[in-house]
């Protein structure tokens, strides 16, 4: 098969973006734009420079970079055009559903408040909706790498926002700061009618995977690559068809695997996990949707129907209705049916 022909198949299927950090997907020439409107400097000369300094060992040297990006984010306008941006670029690779996560205490810590935030970002995903028709939900992340008490507090500052927030999550450094620490604001917003997502088994152990389900009750896990540690807890995400949501290039440029080749995506589905392909953040690990779809399907030397299955499964652990889920489903059907 020739690889025009299964990129045009990537670009093609309809697909969903369930593990996105809003705040990963800004391209640094957005950056210097918002940071000289808003009079403030980056400690890079250039875009050149800036992203010459995109190379990490672990996922903490990339926070580092990413945390300090995000804050010449200041305005609410800044927080609609990074999304805008954002929706703009994979509305041209035919993404037709996201649930992205966003941080506020990224924001909030450095006193921007919690509502430009949450309007910027909620008025350019209600406009994507309507100007380019993709549908949304919104998912708020606390970062884990601070204390339970940080986290109640802006459990607080959503609750004006529930009808416009889905579900909270669960990000930042995870080598020490286990869902365990997070267990009571989690249940306080389960209580808050929340659902619960979290980071998990991405550098942490496959134990971090357990108490995300036990403790934090979570209805999807993010990354969750170590779960092939542990053969038990293989067979429960099976059964429970737990989904995860895998970052491929993110796993990449984190030094998770040293090697698309070696990528355990087969191993996975063999296992009959719902696993889904996702961006994480796009701007820093050098690629969008198409991109990750294509780095796994020419490393692992993937089918047009395995392809398929991966873009289905991003909709069956979708937030969407039974009904569109169906519609997108038979969509998919159709397009492998005619290639
Ligand atoms: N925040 C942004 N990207 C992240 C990742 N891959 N893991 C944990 N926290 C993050
Ligand atoms: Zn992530």
């Amino acid at each position: 098969m020739k690889d025009t022909s299964i990129q045009a198949f990537i670009q093609d299927l309809p697909k969903t973006e369930l593990h996105l950090h809003i705040e990963g997907t800004f391209e640094p020439e957005l950056m210097f734009k918002i940071a000289k409107r808003n009079n403030l400097t980056i400690p890079y000369a250039d875009v050149d420079e800036l992203k010459r300094a995109y190379s990490f060992n672990n996922l903490q040297e990339f926070l580092d970079i990413y945390y300090a990006g995000a804050s010449v984010l200041i305005k609410e306008e800044d927080f609609y055009d990074l999304t805008w941006a954002y929706l703009t670029k994979v509305h041209e690779q035919n993404v037709k559903h996201v649930e992205i996560f966003f941080d506020p205490q990224t924001h909030t810590d450095r006193d921007v408040p919690f509502e430009f935030v949450m309007n910027g970002i909620y008025r350019a995903l209600e406009d994507g909706e309507k100007q380019l028709g993709i549908s949304f939900k919104l998912i708020m992340s606390f970062l884990r790498h601070l204390d339970e008490a940080s986290a109640f507090k802006t459990l607080e500052q959503a609750l004006p926002y529930k009808d416009k927030i889905v579900a909270v999550g669960l990000d930042s450094s995870e080598l020490g700061n286990p869902p365990s620490k997070f267990k009571k604001v989690f249940q306080k917003a389960l209580e808050e009618g929340f659902l619960t997502v979290a980071h998990a088994g991405e550098e942490g152990p496959s134990e971090y995977i357990w108490e995300a389900l036990d403790l934090l009750k979570v209805t999807r896990i993010d990354h969750g690559n170590r779960c092939l540690d542990d053969s038990k807890l293989i067979k429960r995400l099976a059964e429970e068809q737990m989904p995860l949501t895998l970052c491929p290039l993110s796993n990449l440029e984190l030094k998770v695997i040293k090697d698309l080749k070696e990528y355990p995506l087969l191993k996975m589905m063999e296992h009959n996990l719902l696993v889904t392909i996702n961006s994480d953040d796009p701007a820093y690990f050098g690629g969008y949707m198409n991109e990750n779809f294509w780095g796994i399907t020419k490393a692992l030397n993937l089918s047009k129907t395995q392809i398929a299955e991966l873009a289905k499964n991003g909709f069956k652990a979708s937030c969407l209705s039974d009904e569109k889920k169906e519609a997108y489903l038979n969509e998919i059907e159709l397009l492998l049916e005619n290639n």
